[in-house]
């Protein structure tokens, strides 16, 4: 069913339709954040109004670093963007140092020329969750989609916070963490205890409804389960292994 194409470090994944899956493996976290930085800049000089699907996580660090480097050297203008992040945990408030609000701020908002007011990042102290889920997905709607979805991946294959699981969630959903991903994530709060056990995310619809994808993924840890999520079968198991399926998706790694 697969046909893969080797062209110097790009891979081509084909499936029998026209859908098309290109794999760079880059030789340094700094030309994977480079190159990452260069599509979402061309993306938004393409469409000043872009739409874009933001993720956190310690991959997207560097990419966020070339876009303020690019964005105060004149090479992007964010003025016009919106951006609407996968996730956060449920009970950090925005000011919390750990959540993804804050995260956002510190890394990419603070120091670009974004509108604060068109940066979107799910409430996580919200007193209604379920309502806020349905807040967020109307807002993607009112936004007219995403147009570049930028994703990590983590070590269970989870996109956001779309764990592994029997079915793919299609909204954006209350989900409570694994335990692979609980421990991950150990290593920034204080004690266990600290940890998050729940957070809101965006479904896959929204993922998969994205005109384009950027998946990126650093580190030898993290080769694995881009195998399963590029070349494994379909799997709600393996949440990210559905971007088979999207029209247009650009994996950036690095294995090194
Ligand atoms: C968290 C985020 C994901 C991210 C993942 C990987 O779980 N919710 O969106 O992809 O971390 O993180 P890292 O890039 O630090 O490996």
């Amino acid at each position: 069913m697969w046909q893969t194409k080797n062209t110097g470090n790009e891979y081509t994944t084909k499936s029998k339709g026209e859908k098309t899956m290109k794999v760079i493996y880059t030789k340094s976290y700094a030309e994977l954040s480079e190159k990452a930085a260069e599509l979402i800049a061309a993306q938004v000089q393409g469409k000043a109004e872009s739409v874009l699907g933001l993720a956190t996580g310690s991959t997207p660090i560097g990419t966020y670093e070339k876009l303020i480097e690019m964005n105060k050297a004149g090479k992007v203008d964010f003025s016009k963007v919106t951006s609407i992040n996968l996730d956060e945990y449920v009970g950090l408030t925005g000011d919390h140092d750990q959540s993804y609000r804050y995260f956002m701020n510190d890394k990419l908002f603070n120091h670009v020329n974004i509108n604060k007011e068109n940066t979107n990042v799910p409430n996580g102290v919200a007193a209604d969750i379920e309502a806020e889920c349905k807040r967020y997905d109307a807002l993607i709607e009112e936004k007219g989609g995403i147009d570049l979805q930028l994703l990590g991946i983590g070590h269970n294959g989870h996109i956001g916070f779309n764990e592994p699981c029997d079915i793919f969630e299609k909204n954006t959903h209350r989900v409570q963490l694994g335990e692979t991903t609980i421990q991950a994530n150990a290593r920034f709060f204080g004690s266990m205890d600290e940890v998050p056990k729940e957070a809101v995310t965006m479904g896959i619809q929204a993922i998969m409804m994205a005109k384009k994808v950027l998946l990126i993924a650093n580190g030898p840890d993290k080769k694995d389960i881009i195998e399963k999520a590029v070349n494994g079968p379909v799997t709600p198991q393996v949440p990210a292994s559905i971007l088979q399926f999207h029209p247009d998706v650009t994996v950036i790694c690095c294995f090194e």
